[in-house]
């Protein structure tokens, strides 16, 4: 037997009890270091399609392959132990049909070893995730402000002001929670039709930029410790990353002019062996 002990990595059906109980605190993760260093203290990674703006600095997330996200995936898994991990279907790798969405679906569940797959999506999506939750691919669905409808919705706003809107969102709410999703992200809405929908569905609700009252919190990583240039209204940062790594790379920077770096300490074959 091996004596290396063994985490037990959290399912959905763990996030799933944590409703009522305990709020469930997630956080978007994309590469090896961040899924080291944030495993222990979070319940969920979301290895979210964000990573083309945060990672790779483009205009949007519409350019993100699949490819991209199995990458990414597989990294956060490989390197992560306890959180449970949620890969992002990107934009045009599921929209056309319930096939569409399996095939993509369940090639990022077996590349990565993930526990779950995100999708954004309306009434038009419902279809999608009642195929995919009957053969075995567990979904949650992304509502509200969808980043990948930018181009729709003309800009990045926040979602539910009027009352039809509010109620459209109660009922795309409803009909993902009938259609077997375990969970409902619920980004950039207004703040009672976010605790409305809370109350009313059974399966845990995931706010940014929504409500306290969601049964969990995401943040874009990046976002709340300092390190993208802007970041939006609803993201608190606990750290001024840039900060800390200017002043290291200015220090760094420093040493190599003065010859401080490397030491006899940083150099092989200059002490007596
Ligand atoms: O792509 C992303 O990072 C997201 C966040 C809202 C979690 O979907």
């Amino acid at each position: 037997m091996s004596a290396v002990s063994q985490t037990k990595r959290l399912m959905i059906t763990d996030l799933a009890a944590m409703k009522n109980k305990t709020p469930i605190v997630c956080l978007t993760a994309y590469a090896a270091n961040m899924a080291r260093l944030l495993d222990a203290h979070i319940d969920c990674f979301i290895v979210g399609d964000s990573l083309g703006m945060v990672l790779y600095g483009h205009a949007s997330t519409l350019g993100v392959s699949v490819d991209t996200m199995m990458e990414h995936g597989k990294t956060v898994v490989q390197h992560s132990h306890r959180a449970c991990v949620v890969v992002d279907l990107p934009f045009g790798s599921y929209q056309s049909s319930p096939e569409q969405a399996f095939e993509t679906a369940s090639a990022i569940l077996a590349y990565t070893g993930c526990q779950a797959i995100k999708l954004e999506g309306g009434m038009e999506m419902v279809d999608t995730v009642a195929f995919l939750t009957a053969r075995g691919i567990p979904v949650m669905a992304h509502i509200g402000l969808k980043p990948q409808h930018l181009n729709q919705m003309g800009g990045y706003k926040y979602q539910g002001r009027s009352d039809a809107a509010a109620a459209l969102l109660m009922d795309e709410a409803l009909a993902f929670e009938k259609a077997g999703a375990f969970g409902l992200l619920l980004e950039g809405i207004k703040e009672s039709v976010a605790s409305d929908i809370t109350l009313r569905v059974a399966i845990p609700t995931i706010g940014i930029g929504a409500s306290v009252a969601c049964d969990g919190q995401v943040l874009v990583t990046d976002d709340m410790i300092g390190l993208t240039q802007s970041a939006p209204k609803f993201a608190r940062r606990y750290l001024n990353m840039a900060e800390l790594i200017d002043k290291a790379v200015s220090d760094y920077a420093c040493d190599v002019r003065n010859r401080a770096f490397p030491t006899l300490d940083h150099t092989f074959g200059t002490k007596p062996s």
